[in-house]
C-alpha cells in the first residue's frame, strides 16, 4: 500500500497530555471523519475524569483513544488511527489501554456508540468482545448528502 506506515511494537501506548495537543489535532484533521476541534481535545486532555491514550511514531501520532469515567461505567468517546497505520493492531492496543483504565476505575462496563455504517469499527469492537445493546434511530447526521444513520450502542462487561 503506498504511504503505508509499518507500526513497530516498540511504539507503545501512553497517556497523552496537553503537550500532545498539536499532534492530536493534526491526526484528527487528517484522519477523523468528524474531527474534534482543538478546544474539545484540550478539554479532554485537561479533564480529571478523562484519559487520552496515544501511540506515537517518529512523524506524529499513529492513533488515539478518549475514555471518560462515568459514575458506574466508562465511555469510549473517540478512537482514531492514521490511515497509513491501519490494520496493524493499533486500535486493538489502544482499546486494551482503555479497558485497563476502566478496570482501574472499577467501572462495570465500557460503553460506546458507533455509526451503523462503520463496518471497520463494528468489526473491531466485535473482535474485542463488545456486544450490541440496541440502536438509536437516525442519531447521526448524514455524511455527504446521504441519510441520517443509526447509532449502534455497544458495551463490554468488566465484572
Ligand atoms: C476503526 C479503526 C479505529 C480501526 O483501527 P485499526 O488500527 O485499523 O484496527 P486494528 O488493526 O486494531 O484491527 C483489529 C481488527 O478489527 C477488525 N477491523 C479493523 N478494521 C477493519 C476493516 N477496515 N474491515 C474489516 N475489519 C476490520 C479486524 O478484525 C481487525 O483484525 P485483522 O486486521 O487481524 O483482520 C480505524 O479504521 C479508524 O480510525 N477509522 C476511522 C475512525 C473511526 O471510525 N473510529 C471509530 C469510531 S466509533
Amino acid at each position: 500500500m503506498p504511504g503505508r506506515r509499518v507500526v513497530r511494537p516498540s511504539e507503545a501506548v501512553r497517556r497523552l497530555g496537553p503537550a500532545d495537543l498539536t499532534r492530536l489535532a493534526a491526526l484528527e484533521q487528517a484522519a477523523g471523519p468528524d474531527p474534534w476541534t482543538p478546544d474539545q481535545l484540550l478539554a479532554a486532555l485537561a479533564d480529571s475524569d478523562t484519559r487520552v491514550f496515544g501511540i506515537a511514531g517518529e512523524a506524529g501520532l499513529l492513533g488515539h483513544a478518549v475514555v471518560v469515567r462515568l459514575p458506574f461505567e466508562a465511555e469510549l468517546q473517540a478512537l482514531l488511527v492514521a490511515r497509513e497505520a491501519r490494520r496493524q493492531g493499533v486500535a486493538l492496543r489502544l482499546l486494551a489501554a482503555v479497558i485497563e483504565q476502566a478496570r482501574g476505575w472499577h467501572s462495570e462496563r465500557v460503553l460506546l456508540e458507533v455509526r451503523a455504517g462503520n463496518a471497520a469499527a463494528l468489526a473491531l469492537y466485535r473482535r474485542a468482545a463488545f456486544c450490541e445493546d440496541g440502536r438509536r434511530r437516525g442519531y447521526y447526521p448524514a455524511h455527504q448528502g446521504g441519510r441520517r444513520e443509526d447509532a449502534v450502542l455497544m458495551s463490554l462487561p468488566l465484572a
